[in-house]
C-alpha cells in the first residue's frame, strides 16, 4: 500500500512545533524551578527552627529580606541581634548563612549552610517571597 502523501508534511510541522516547545520550555520554567529549589532547601534545612508566618525556635522568616534585623514582635532575640541595626540583604544573608557569628557575635542561631549554591538558592527564595508580597 502506498503511504498517504499528506502525512509527511503534517508530521514535519508537528515535529517542528515540538522542537520549538522543547526549546522554549526551559526558559519559561527557569524562574519557577529556581524558586522551587530554594523552597525545598528552606523546608529541608530551615523549618526545623523557622516558619514563614510564625515564630518557632527562630523568628518567622516570611518577609525577612528587606526587614530590619531582630525586629519581629514577640520573638526573644539575643541581645546582639536586637542591637545590630542593619537590614537583611544579599550580602548580610550570605554571610549569616555561612557563619552567623561573623555577622552578629554570640547570636542564638547554631546553624550554617556549607554549600554556596544552597545559600544562594535559599537567599533567592527569601528575596522572591519579600518582593512578590
Ligand atoms: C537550629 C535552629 C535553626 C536553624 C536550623 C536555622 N535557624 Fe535561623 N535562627 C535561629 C535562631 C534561634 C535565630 C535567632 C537568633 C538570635 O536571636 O540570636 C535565627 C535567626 C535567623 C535570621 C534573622 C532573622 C531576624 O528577624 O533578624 C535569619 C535571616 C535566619 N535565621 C535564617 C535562617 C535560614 C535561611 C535557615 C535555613 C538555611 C535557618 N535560619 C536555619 C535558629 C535556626
Amino acid at each position: 500500500m502506498i503511504p498517504h502523501k499528506s502525512t509527511k508534511p503534517a508530521l514535519d510541522s508537528l515535529l517542528a512545533a515540538i522542537a520549538l516547545i522543547l526549546m522554549l520550555a526551559p526558559a519559561m520554567s527557569n524562574a519557577a524551578d529556581d524558586t522551587q529549589v530554594g523552597r525545598q532547601l528552606f523546608e529541608k534545612r530551615c523549618t526545623g527552627c523557622h516558619a514563614l508566618d510564625r515564630n518557632k525556635e527562630g523568628p518567622r522568616l516570611g518577609g525577612v529580606y528587606g526587614r530590619k534585623v531582630g525586629s519581629v514582635q514577640g520573638f526573644g532575640y539575643s541581645a546582639g541581634m536586637k542591637s545590630a541595626g542593619f537590614t537583611w540583604d544579599d550580602s548580610h544573608l550570605e554571610r549569616w548563612l555561612s557563619d552567623t557569628d561573623s555577622v552578629v557575635p554570640d547570636n542564638n542561631m547554631d546553624f550554617h549552610l556549607a554549600s554556596a549554591q544552597e545559600r544562594a538558592a535559599v537567599i533567592r527564595y527569601l528575596k522572591a517571597l519579600s518582593t512578590t508580597r
